[in-house]
């Protein structure tokens, strides 16, 4: 199985995991591997040079696309980075023949999607509303995955990643934390699930205070194990109860929606071409 972004906090996680769970790995990103595992094979290369990325995809019977810029920042970066990239991958697993592939995609793809009154939130009722040019790149990534889908008959799974991170470290996570462990799990579950098609899925783990909906994620096989509630305590006693009305809490994109993530404050506007490197990660 091809992993791209092999280096980066979600890909160092799988690197981990996936073995375990039977999948031999050729792991890729722009930047080398410092810690390669045995039978592990490692490629640098850049997910945006489609012949590159061919030849990484030959014999691969899968590809994890994770690489990209994984948070806001100026337009020609996160789009050349996350559209052209997806693309190539996309391409190449076709020209390939590779059958599936699994894409990062994320909940600031429908960032500014309310809170409903009740009840849980389904990705059929998300659509894109993206909270920044990066969430605009994740629409292009979800809709790249159906053309291929759809056009070539590939299985593409597309997951709205809520927040993967060792442990949840504010109020929002509490609904939106992925741990490292259901981060395996997931993504398992999207590589092994019989003929998904194109399908979207949240993922998040298994949280009592998660407001969407896993209802498609689980029908792919993914059966979260974890829970952000027993960081609940802690975290709450340092920001207090979350205020449902607070846009942090009340759009799907949390902190994404508000002003501080408008790209206009990541610095001065860069002449046309001019590439700044990624900021403002997803905390
Ligand atoms: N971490 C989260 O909470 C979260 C939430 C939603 C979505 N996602 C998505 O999941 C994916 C992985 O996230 P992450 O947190 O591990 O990000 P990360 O920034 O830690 O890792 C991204 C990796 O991609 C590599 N990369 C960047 N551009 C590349 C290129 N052109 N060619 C090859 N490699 C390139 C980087 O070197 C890095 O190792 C991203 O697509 C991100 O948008 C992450």
């Amino acid at each position: 199985m091809l992993l791209t972004g092999a280096a980066g906090r979600i890909g160092t996680v799988l690197r981990g995991g996936l073995p375990e769970r039977g999948w031999a790995l050729r792991s890729l990103d722009v930047v080398p591997l410092t810690d390669t595992r045995p039978g592990e094979e490692h490629l640098v290369a850049d997910v945006t040079d489609p012949a590159a990325v061919l030849d990484a995809a030959q014999g691969a019977d899968a590809v994890v696309h994770l690489a990209g810029v994984s948070g806001e920042s100026t337009w020609a970066a996160v789009s050349h980075a996350n559209i052209e990239g997806t693309w190539s991958v996309l391409e190449a697993a076709r020209r390939a023949g590779v059958p599936r592939v699994v894409l990062a995609s994320s909940n600031h793809a429908t960032g500014f999607t309310p809170r409903p009154g009740s009840g849980l939130l389904r990705e059929a009722d998300a659509p894109p509303r993206p909270d920044t040019f990066y969430g605009v790149t994740k629409v292009a990534t979800e809709a790249l995955g159906a053309l291929y889908a759809d056009r070539y008959g590939m299985d593409v799974v597309c997951l709205r990643i809520g927040t993967a991170a060792p442990e949840p470290t504010t109020t929002r996570h509490l609904s939106t934390w992925l741990s490292p462990g259901d981060q395996v799990g997931l993504v398992d579950a999207a590589l092994r699930a019989p003929a998904p098609g194109f399908a979207v899925v949240w993922g998040i783990s298994a949280n009592t205070r998660a407001w969407w909906d896993l209802t498609a994620a689980r029908a792919l096989g993914y059966e979260p194990q974890d829970d952000a509630e027993v960081f609940a305590a802690a975290l709450v006693e340092v920001d207090g109860e979350p205020d449902p009305a607070d846009p942090v809490h009340a759009r799907v994109g949390g902190e994404f929606t508000t002003r501080d993530f408008d790209a206009e404050h990541l610095g001065p506007p860069l002449p046309r071409g001019d590439i700044a490197p990624g900021s403002g990660a997803e905390p």
